[in-house]
């Protein structure tokens, strides 16, 4: 791991420190240098994986199966279930992958399943580590790296998702056809930092992110499968707060469908490696535009409606994936 690139106000510091914040933080055990000015946060920082970090944590995976893989699947908020399904499994548990950031969520198991999905080989990581539980937007994005190393040419994401669009009920399942993504806007892009150029370009076009042929053909299975398929934008925040009425109503006028805090940083550093893209958002719950109201949003709703969610998104992405493997 380097340490690059510090633009810090000397005088704004009061303090500077040599710390092992991940350590502190969340235990992956990696060294960052942290300025601590007056008020301000550790943005100012920026650390970046070399490729040895990602060919280290792909060889312990190596070690443990020799299968190859060639479609990736990131499985969000109770959405698990699907790695259940995969036929001749190896199951890595990310505490035994190098680097792996573990999820602290409720909902998200932390593990790597390999092994194939309608005949379609696959590595499925079951649960992600997010930006909100104190993860820098790189090692949120470090298991589509170590996909990259594992072979992985095309990246499926899933998450669970408040609904933005006034048509869509909780339950339903929409087709991430492009995104905002405010965090990365507002300088929480994990392509911030040194440029690897074996990896990819240093500007990353996202005109074409998500994938034109397999939205066509996720529209196509879900017909075929007699499943509702939404289809919009999903707007990626940091979390973890549920957002407010205004907030909704906000995001809503720029064009947001559904609302989420993952999805985008793993989108982007796909798309850095150019990797085929394809997502969905399961509306776990239809977001609240008024103050007018008694209800709230809870993360047991979204885990709730999440495993309703779940056989209307396996019919889809087994569709899917019949159809790469052919
Ligand atoms: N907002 C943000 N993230 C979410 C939501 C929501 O309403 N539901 C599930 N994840």
């Amino acid at each position: 791991m380097n340490i690059a690139n510090f633009s810090v106000n000397r005088r704004e510091c009061a303090a500077l420190f040599l710390l092992r914040y991940n350590e502190v933080i969340n235990g992956t055990g990696m060294w960052a240098l942290v300025f601590l000015p007056h008020g301000r946060r550790m943005d100012t920082m920026v650390t970046s994986y070399t490729t040895a970090d990602y060919q280290k944590a792909a060889a312990v995976i190596r070690e443990k199966t020799a299968q190859p893989v060639m479609t990736g699947i990131v499985l969000g908020s109770g959405l698990g279930g699907l790695a259940d399904m995969i036929a001749d499994a190896v199951t890595i548990p990310y505490s035994e992958i190098p680097g792996w950031a573990r999820s602290t969520v409720h909902g998200h198991r932390g593990e790597l399943v390999i092994g194939t999905l309608e005949g379609c080989p696959v590595v499925v990581q079951r649960g992600r580590a997010h930006l909100y539980e104190g993860y820098h937007p790189q090692q949120v994005t470090f298991p589509i790296r170590v996909m990259h190393f594992l072979g992985v040419q095309t990246v499926i994401l899933t998450n669970a998702a408040g609904g933005l669009n006034p048509t869509f009920n909780g339950g339903d399942v929409m087709l991430i056809n492009d995104h905002i993504n405010l965090v990365g806007m507002s300088g929480n892009n994990p392509l911030v930092g040194p440029n690897d150029d074996s990896l990819g370009e240093r500007f990353t076009g996202m005109v074409q992110t998500y994938d034109r042929s397999l939205r066509q053909l996720a529209h196509q299975v879900a017909r075929e499968a007699g499943v509702t398929l939404r289809e919009g934008v999903y707007v990626g925040l940091s979390g973890p707060t549920f957002e407010t009425p205004a907030e909704i109503r906000m995001l809503r006028t720029l064009g947001g469908d559904a609302v989420g805090m993952s999805t985008v940083h793993e989108v982007v550093v796909a798309r850095h490696m150019n990797k085929r893209v394809l997502a969905f958002s399961g509306i776990t719950n239809v977001a609240f535009d008024s103050i007018d109201t008694d209800a709230e949003t809870t993360h047991e709703e979204v885990l709730e409606v999440g495993a309703q969610i779940v056989p209307r998104l396996t019919a889809i992405l087994r569709g899917v994936l019949r159809a790469l493997a052919e």
